[in-house]
């Protein structure tokens, strides 16, 4: 059972204030967990609660968060057996009691029940993984890697978000981030010949200045080829453009490229021309979190071709999600452990998910830590798709070296692939 329960502020990538919470239990199990931090939030997401003082970190501390846990989630649990995750996600639920955990931050609440599912699978003797997606979690999935950043993760001329490099010939977990790394560093080189800048965004992709959007597909097929893979049968591509960070006014602003300003139906059109040109197998948020209507046109044009997946539009909430099924939105779901705030709604809304036959895919935040819980959640809800940024910086490739560390244990057992 529970006999400890407590938190500190913490930094994440971004060098802002995030939570950590540790958990005890009697027998001597003691446990972290770290919470991530979003940029291109979604409207109705779950409330990350920062303390608003100018003073410390220009407002963004998360000192009442972790009052929060100390004071009010802890004494709540304590006692209890850290192994009943439905019921003490179901007790900070009822605690906080807003439909947005508002109250108690789910920032506070999520950093709870990330530890608690930690501290069980260590008491129970299993892996993380194993514990939560039983003996049947072997798949290790296909990892996409945003080796170029723009939008909101990076101060370049790209509107679009991510541009992520799939590699879906590769043979197992291993070979497919050798091939990721490979085409991240021969992108690189191709990016210092053209006398771009080689910095990388939040998410550790290249953010250069480049022409135009399409510029950012051009020089990635380019470094895939230079790596020696053949585009769009080793490695092909996903995009999430994050198309609610550059929406105004029912429209489409690209100002960034300086592009011009485009209708949910131009959009939709781009997005076919891009399907047509480039080896898409995924693309995210490419309309506004608002256009519903936008998306089920996206879905009819392209939904047979590639998945449309839905981020901010669904928030990883299953009553959004049930709205997105039955309007036949996308049919596909990005999922962030954040976004609702605690390991059993996300469970339940990946259920939702298979249960419509649409696929998933497990996500980091642009402001992450050193915290690899994403990595065996993925792998527990055998979603086989995961994106955790590019091929640096070690609040990405945490997750990424922790499931080379499953695959090797899992050995022979290990399934790899969508
Ligand atoms: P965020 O971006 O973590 O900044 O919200 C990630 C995404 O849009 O998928
Ligand atoms: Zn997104």
């Amino acid at each position: 059972s529970i006999r400890s329960i407590d938190a500190m502020e913490i930094l994440d990538s971004r060098g802002n204030p995030t939570v950590r919470v540790f958990v005890e239990l009697e027998g001597g199990v003691r446990v972290a967990a770290s919470v991530p931090s979003g940029a291109s939030t979604g409207e109705n997401e779950a409330v990350e609660l920062r303390d608003g003082d100018p003073k410390r970190y220009g407002g963004k501390g998360v000192q009442k968060a972790v009052a929060n846990v100390r004071n009010s989630i802890a004494p709540v649990l304590l006692g209890m057996d850290s192994a009943k995750q439905a019921e003490i996600d179901r007790l900070m639920i009822e605690l906080d009691g807003t439909p947005t955990k508002a109250k108690l931050g789910a920032n506070a609440i999520l950093g709870v029940s990330m530890a608690v599912a930690r501290a069980a699978a260590q008491a129970s003797g299993l892996p993380l993984y194993a514990y939560l997606g039983g003996s049947g979690a072997v798949r290790v999935p296909v990892p996409m890697m945003n080796v170029l950043n723009g939008g909101k993760h990076a101060d370049n001329s790209v509107d679009f978000q991510e541009f992520m490099i799939a590699p879906i010939g590769a043979p197992c977990f291993a070979e497919a981030l050798r091939y990721g790394s490979e085409t991240f560093h021969a992108l690189k080189g191709i990016l210092k010949k053209i006398g771009l800048a080689t910095s990388v965004g939040d998410e550790g992709g290249f953010a250069p200045n480049l022409r135009s959007n399409e510029e950012a597909c051009e020089v990635i097929l380019e470094a895939i080829q230079t790596a020696g893979y053949t585009p769009g049968k080793d490695v092909a591509l996903a995009i999430d453009p994050a198309a609610s960070s550059f929406a105004e006014n029912g429209a489409y602003n690209l100002r960034k490229s300086g592009q011009g300003v485009k209708t949910s139906a131009e959009m939709v059109a781009l997005w076919k021309a891009w399907a047509d040109t480039y080896p898409i197998i995924l693309l995210e948020d490419g309309l506004d979190e608002n256009d519903w209507s936008g998306f089920a046109a996206l879905t009819r044009e392209l939904g047979e071709r590639i998945q449309i997946m839905g981020d901010d539009i669904y928030v990883t909430n299953a009553s959004f999600v049930a709205r997105g099924i039955r309007e036949k939105a996308s049919n596909s779901v990005l999922i962030k452990l954040n976004q609702i705030g605690t390991v059993t709604e996300t469970m339940e809304t990946v259920q939702l998910c298979r249960k419509a036959g649409w696929t998933t895919l497990m996500s980091h935040r642009s402001g992450e830590t050193e915290d690899s819980f994403l990595a065996d959640f993925a792998v527990a809800m055998d979603g086989g798709q995961i994106k955790s940024g590019s091929v640096c910086r070690s609040e990405r490739l945490c997750k990424y070296n922790r499931f080379l560390e499953i695959e090797r244990e899992l050995g022979g057992a290990a399934k790899f692939g969508r």
